[in-house]
């Protein structure tokens, strides 16, 4: 089993690590976007996992020997019992909408959860926007768009990694932000951070909402639909794809984890015990990027924006899904790249059955599988994104989003 969990988790997860400034640069290119600071409630319950606890780097390479070594015990072996969570948590994000011109589908709104090792800046690269940046092609588009930080990384909250930082947590806090977009005081009931240049922005409403994930932001994203599937208009899960291959059990360690306040006292010397971060920037290259289809500005850039995560978000992985997927009635959309190492064991071609998907998610409008060619798990950081995000769009389109 951990194994399986490892596999899962390198499936699941982008990392890159980086400082606390996820907006810095936004105001450089004109667009219509606000930067926000909204308080989450939360009121439910995490689980206590057994796993060594990280202080340091010795610890944290223990750590991964404790959840790759052959007899450890399963995922379910491992949970120690449940704690209450209850309190109110502040997500840091930011809302785009559309040029006015180009406003044809202004009241679509895409929220969007990043991956494991990045923050909110992994949708929006600030090296050439027009190459990479989602928040840029959906803007283009003509669709709204919501990125946040993921609880634990970027400006938002960081609280205990052991007993907090779940992924049935980051669920909730997806649901929450999903219901507040919906009822329009997105912006009103948060605080706000700069200027909001646009007055569309205050009170923006939308009538349709897409959720787009990236690796553990699709495992969440996936988790919102299983659990709450009438929270969601459509799904666009990237860096995920359900396979059904045996997949090697060294995912986990070519993270090349180590403690993040001591790999980086500057970056991360505000982090807690029981944080990690891919060693050295060749773990990055490794679990995101592949030679051909990266620039090497994108991987120092992916090294410098790069986020710890969570031990217990590891540990949770499996632990969000819910089992109501059958009820979601949106189109599902799961984008990989070819070569996704974690997910695929670095080849995508043949790891899973189209017809099985479609018999999991029996009530969605459409479902589809994208394999991006020849490129990595980190697909917003390679070259040729934006023609694979327009794959998304045109799909999503069909069923009039
Ligand atoms: C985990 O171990 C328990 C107890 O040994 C067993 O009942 C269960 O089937 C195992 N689960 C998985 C997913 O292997
Ligand atoms: C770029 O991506 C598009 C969409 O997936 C694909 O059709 C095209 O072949 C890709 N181009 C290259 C050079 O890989």
């Amino acid at each position: 089993m951990a194994s399986k969990l490892i596999a899962f988790v390198a499936a699941a997860l982008a990392i890159t690590a980086g400082e606390a400034s996820p907006t810095a640069g936004h105001n450089s290119h004109k667009r219509s976007c606000v930067q926000i600071e909204v308080p989450v409630p939360i009121d439910t319950t995490a689980i206590r996992w057994q796993q060594p606890r990280v202080d340091n780097n010795i610890d944290a390479v223990d750590w991964v020997r404790f959840h790759t070594t052959r007899t450890t015990p399963n995922n379910t072996e491992l949970m120690m019992g449940r704690i209450p969570i209850k309190g109110t948590f502040k997500i840091t994000g930011q809302l785009c909408v559309p040029p006015k011109g180009a406003a044809a589908r202004s009241d679509i709104l895409h929220v969007a959860t990043h991956g494991a090792g990045f923050d909110s800046r992994y949708w929006d690269a600030e090296i050439k926007r027009e190459e990479y940046s989602y928040v840029d092609a959906a803007l283009a588009e003509g669709y709204s768009i919501f990125t946040y930080d993921r609880l634990g990384t970027g400006s938002s909250e960081k609280p205990d990694p052991y007993d907090v930082v779940q992924v049935n947590i980051q669920v909730e806090i997806l649901r929450y932000l999903t219901e507040l977009a919906r009822s329009g005081k997105l912006v009103s009931a948060s605080k706000t951070l700069g200027d909001c240049p646009d007055k569309r922005l205050k009170t923006y409403k939308p009538s349709k909402i897409v959720h787009v994930g990236h690796s553990l932001g699709s495992i969440i994203s996936v988790g919102l639909i299983t659990n709450y599937p009438t929270e969601s208009d459509g799904l666009i899960a990237t860096g995920f794809v359900m396979t059904n291959i045996p997949l090697p059990g060294l995912n986990l360690a070519t993270w090349g984890f180590e403690y993040a306040p001591e790999n980086d006292p500057v970056l991360f010397g505000d982090r807690k015990s029981g944080t990690l971060v891919p060693a050295t920037k060749s773990n990055m290259q490794l679990n995101f990027l592949r030679k051909g289809t990266f620039e090497p500005a994108l991987l120092d850039y992916a090294w410098k924006i790069r986020q710890p995560v969570a031990v217990s978000e590891f540990a949770s992985l499996l632990s969000g899904f819910g089992t109501q997927g059958a009820l979601f009635k949106g189109p599902l959309h799961m984008v990989v790249g070819e070569n996704d190492y974690g997910a695929c064991g670095g080849d995508c071609t043949g790891t899973y059955d189209l017809e099985l998907i479609k018999a999991t998610y029996k009530g969605a409008a459409d479902v589809d599988v994208h394999i991006q060619p020849k490129t990595g798990h980190g697909l917003t950081l390679s070259t040729n994104a934006t023609a694979g995000y327009q794959v998304s769009f045109d799909f999503l389109h069909k069923s009039g989003l």
